[in-house]
């Protein structure tokens, strides 16, 4: 990722909104043509915002219209060329992050330890996959969460209250009082401020060389010692430690530069693009290129409730070069991915499309198959990623939104077997997670336990995998997919 943002970026051409999301449903939009960063309005738009204030909204959006970019052209364009080699099986993707990002944990400890976890795990995937890992951040722009219910309602002082729901911190704030709860327009200003910040200390923490990354030495791998590991399990994660701190010993003893060059890390940021105001604002044309940038994030995706063919979301997505991450769950039917790929990429451009499949480890063997044989066999070019988290949320008898570390495993060796067996390539994987030691999922060598949830568990929105969790899934994924490993399945 280069350091400095565009510098030559003009602000779109088009005025900003009038109407409020949400007003009256416009007609479908059926024919792709023409397309400008604001034809999503003439569509129907799920998970629209109400914004009350018409004039504040057109303020913040000609504010953000007017602020230098978070990235830039040619990032994007490079990332487009690192997805093209995933796709080919000579890269392997790694996106991660909080499901929500909020404003007040724009913290350096935070941000710091949520990039040093993603390196770490890359690094274990490098060693053990012994490819390339292309490194994507759900972070620094990663504020608007979808939600399956617009207003929520609550039993506040022996009263029955509705509220709008809380839809993260780029529209309104999570205390349930009517205040927090109603869309701001200032907030888009502010996430991007945030945005901001904590990309530009990302890109000094990555200049900077971020020393213990390369030092396994360092790292917090206790749970390697926890009773419930077998002694066989023990033995490999050893082994695999052993390797990779050979490995980077071996760079060191190149010389100093040599480190520096080799152990240079890229990093992309990604975030779902769900509030078109906010994506449609920042989107650009660049000198000297054709066509328009959404200049918020590198990859922006297509959540899994924003996806209609005929909707805003997919109206706006189809005009953006970026390449496109497009969510999908177990009830998704081939032939309207076909049609979503067709939409987004007319000319089935290399390392554009980046298929996400959530389908939950009870399903991706019987969901995933028909997409996988009608996509590759149409010939159509994807990456072809797992998200093992939002397929396996449970709750406990008390109530609590979990992940059982056992599920989000089983899915992701599901999902490679089922491509190995069709001849096609799992090319990434996308978790939630923190660096940071909260309780959210069950399970892992470090053993958080249903009872030890509430602990720690500082998620707004989804349980994330914590630290070790984290680590521990880059091992058993390079147990599980490294060459020569593929079938040390079962102890
Ligand atoms: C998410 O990634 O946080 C999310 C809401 O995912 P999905 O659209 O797959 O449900
Ligand atoms: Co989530």
């Amino acid at each position: 990722m280069a350091s400095v943002p565009s510098s030559h970026s003009s602000p779109s051409s088009q005025p900003p909104a009038r109407r409020p999301s949400g007003s009256a449903p416009a007609p479908l939009h059926l024919a792709p043509a023409p397309w400008s960063p604001d034809s999503w309005k003439a569509c129907r738009l799920a998970q629209g915002i109400e914004y009350p204030d018409a004039a504040a909204l057109d303020a913040s959006l000609a504010r953000l219209a007017s602020l230098p970019p978070l990235v830039t052209s040619w990032e994007i364009e490079r990332l487009k060329l690192l997805i093209t080699d995933a796709q080919q099986g000579r890269r392997f993707l790694l996106q991660g992050g909080d499901c929500a990002e909020t404003l007040e944990d724009c913290r350096s400890e935070s941000i710091a330890s949520k990039l040093k976890i993603l390196l770490q795990m890359s690094m274990v995937l490098v060693q053990g996959l012994k490819l390339p890992v292309i490194r994507v951040g759900r972070f620094a722009g990663q504020y608007a969460k979808p939600r399956s219910s617009a207003m929520e309602t609550r039993q506040v002082d022996g009263k029955e209250v509705t509220l709008p729901s809380y839809f993260g911190d780029l529209i309104n704030r999570s205390p349930f009082d009517e205040a927090s709860r109603r869309p701001d327009p200032g907030l888009l200003v502010s996430a991007y401020e945030h945005a901001a910040m904590t990309l530009n200390f990302i890109r000094s923490l990555i200049d900077g060389g971020f020393a213990d990354v390369h030092h396994p030495e360092y790292w917090d791998l206790s749970f390697f010692s926890h009773a419930s590991l077998s002694p066989q399990r023990r033995a490999e994660y050893e082994q695999m430690r052993s390797h990779l701190s050979d490995g980077l010993r071996f760079m060191e003893a190149l010389g100093e530069r040599a480190v520096g060059d080799l152990t240079r890390m890229e990093f992309f940021t990604s975030h779902e693009g769900l509030n078109l105001y906010w994506e449609s604002a920042q989107t650009r044309r660049v000198p000297r290129r054709t066509g328009w940038y959404n200049l918020t994030t590198h990859l922006p995706w297509i959540g899994e409730r924003t996806r209609a063919i005929d909707g805003a979301h997919i109206e706006y997505f189809r005009g953006i070069e970026n390449p496109v991450g497009i969510k999908l769950g177990p009830g998704v039917r081939p032939h309207e991915v076909l049609a979503l790929i067709d939409r987004l990429s007319p000319e089935n451009e290399p390392g554009k499309i980046v298929l996400i499949t959530r389908m939950g480890a009870s399903q991706v063997v019987e969901a995933l198959p028909p997409l996988v044989e009608t996509i590759n066999r149409a010939g159509r070019l994807v990456l072809w990623v797992c998200d093992p988290m939002h397929g396996n949320g449970i709750k406990t008898g008390a109530g609590i939104k979990t992940r059982s570390f056992d599920a989000i495993l089983k899915e992701l060796e599901l999902c490679h077997d089922v491509h190995r067996s069709l001849g096609s390539i799992l090319g990434g994987v996308h978790f939630e997670l923190t660096g940071e030691d909260v309780t959210e999922c069950v399970g892992g060598a470090a053993g958080v336990t249903e009872q030890s949830l509430t602990s720690n568990y500082a998620s707004l929105c989804d349980p994330r995998l914590n630290y070790q969790q984290s680590l521990e899934l880059a091992f058993l994924l390079s147990r599980k997919m490294g060459p020569g490993r593929r079938d040390a399945d079962g102890e």
